[in-house]
């Protein structure tokens, strides 16, 4: 018997500020659900990753995708911040300003960065081009961004940042000096094309004053903002098991992409969160290399995959797809301290057989495990072992009231809930911002 209560017209006054990040490997639907909630916030603010994201808003049909500025521009009394946390491509940020601004979004006193985010140049998409290549078989299958490599770069504490910009004669020494090292790599280790010095200069010059006139003390802003009570949205991008620490290393990306980064990549202290609500789909996807114990081969690989319509937002690749891992769901739920989950593509499932849910591994040795393993090698080893569902013929997708869900989709995102013991308090059932079902037990 269906217990939930709808929150009316699906409306909520939100009074907490809230952590909104993905608990797989990406792609599970953030930006839809971040434009969605964002009307009830005053700031939504990104707090980690580069343009390797992508996160999808469709609203009338209408479809955005969103590289770096935040999921809550297309709400006219949202402003947008992105956190220290964020790499910077200084071209990519500008030319998706243009093509927001081309649609009528005003961007202007809308969009502000921190001066400590570190840069993305042009060496570092060649660095990032080349080691994959190095790496042949083994790769990481990255965005090809050049992510990586300014991470990399910041961690060594040489990163050429926002703040940078401000001293043009400063950053042109810096900046020969990073060529010059990272020439000497892609020549001489990587046997790879080497970058320009003077046009990285003058193109990064000509456009910087575009970037360094929006740039603000980023953990200051937001000091203010919560004692003026203001409402925030921390966007995470990527997700849990690609994070540089707790995933699936080194098939990961190189920020920490749990809830923990959205206070190192602002500069909010941990007691400024209120709530932090972590997007899974209803089945799992990644994107690039790495363990991936649920992932499908079978007739239920193409119904997923051209229902969901699993190609990258940002690359365009094919997504690899899988069963909902219930293993991998739960430890994101401990890592994140998560207070509800929001499941998002259940209309994707609509007409299969059957519905399967990971609730444990068989190891090599065949031993029947609850937990992920703790050594990486044995990640690829490790056998799903699945609870069979049955499916639902009928369509979902749109449904904005649980009680008009078919009784075999409610008892699939209860046993979710039962093995998970967390409440879903949020269920999309379809791409655009209002195909969502909200519970009253959301806030
Ligand atoms: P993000 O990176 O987490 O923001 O997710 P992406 O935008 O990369 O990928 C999610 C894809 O699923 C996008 O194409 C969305 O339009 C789409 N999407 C989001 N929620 C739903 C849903 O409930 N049902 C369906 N069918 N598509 C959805
Ligand atoms: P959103 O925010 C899915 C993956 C890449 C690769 C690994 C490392 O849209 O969920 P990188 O370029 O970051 O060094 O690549 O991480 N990856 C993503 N997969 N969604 C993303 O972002 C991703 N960003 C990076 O495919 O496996
Ligand atoms: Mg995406």
């Amino acid at each position: 018997m269906i217990k939930y209560n709808l929150l009316i017209n699906n409306s909520i006054i939100m009074n907490k500020n809230i952590i909104i990040l993905g608990v797989q490997w990406g792609d599970e639907g953030k930006g839809k659900v971040i434009d969605l909630l964002s009307k009830n916030v005053n700031y939504v603010v990104r707090y980690q990753g580069g343009n390797n994201a992508g996160h999808t808003i469709i609203i009338n049909e209408k479809k955005i995708i969103l590289h770096l500025i935040p999921s809550g521009i297309m709400h006219k009394n949202v402003k947008t911040i992105i956190g220290n946390g964020v790499v910077i491509s200084p071209n990519n940020l500008l030319s998706e300003i243009k093509e927001l601004e081309n649609l009528n979004i005003k961007i202007k006193n809308r969009l502000f960065l921190s001066t400590m985010c570190p840069l993305v140049l042009e060496y570092h998409i060649a660095m990032d081009l080349a080691q994959e290549n190095f790496l042949k078989k083994k790769l990481i299958g990255t965005t090809g961004k050049g992510i990586g490599p300014s991470y990399t770069d910041k961690i060594s504490r040489y990163a050429l940042r926002i703040d940078d910009l401000f001293n043009k004669d400063i950053f042109a020494k810096k900046l020969k000096q990073i060529v010059d090292y990272y020439n000497f790599q892609l020549i001489y280790f990587y046997k790879s094309n080497s970058v320009n010095y003077k046009k990285i200069l003058e193109h990064t010059l000509d456009i910087s004053e575009n970037i360094t006139k929006i740039s603000i003390d980023v953990s200051d802003f937001l000091y203010k903002a919560r004692k003026n009570n203001k409402k925030i949205i921390f966007e995470g991008a990527q997700g849990t098991f690609l994070d540089i620490d707790h995933g699936t290393y080194p098939y990961v990306t190189c920020s920490n992409t749990i809830a923990g980064g959205a206070l190192t990549g602002t500069g909010i202290g941990p007691l400024h969160v209120d709530y932090v609500l972590g997007v899974v789909k209803s089945y799992s996807t990644r994107v690039g290399s790495g363990p991936f114990p649920t992932e499908i081969f079978d007739k239920y690989n193409l119904h997923i995959t051209n229902k969901g319509k699993e190609f990258g937002s940002t690359t365009g690749r094919k997504r690899r797809v899988g069963w909902l891992d219930i293993i991998f769901l739960k430890k994101a739920i401990i890592i994140n301290s998560l207070t509800s989950l929001c499941l998002t593509k259940l209309d994707v499932l609509d007409g299969l057989d059957t519905v399967k849910l990971c609730v444990s591994y068989i190891t090599s040795s065949g031993k029947k495990i609850f937990n992920l393993p703790i050594k990486q090698e044995d990640w690829n080893h490790i056998k799903p072992v699945y609870e069979i569902h049955p499916g639902w013929k009928e369509n979902t997708c749109g449904i904005t009231n649980i009680l008009n869900l078919p009784q075999a989709a409610f008892n699939y995102i209860k046993r979710i809930e039962e093995l998970t013991n967390i409440n879903i308090s949020i269920i999309s059932t379809g791409p655009d911002r209002n195909n969502v079902i909200i519970l009253d037990h959301f806030l």
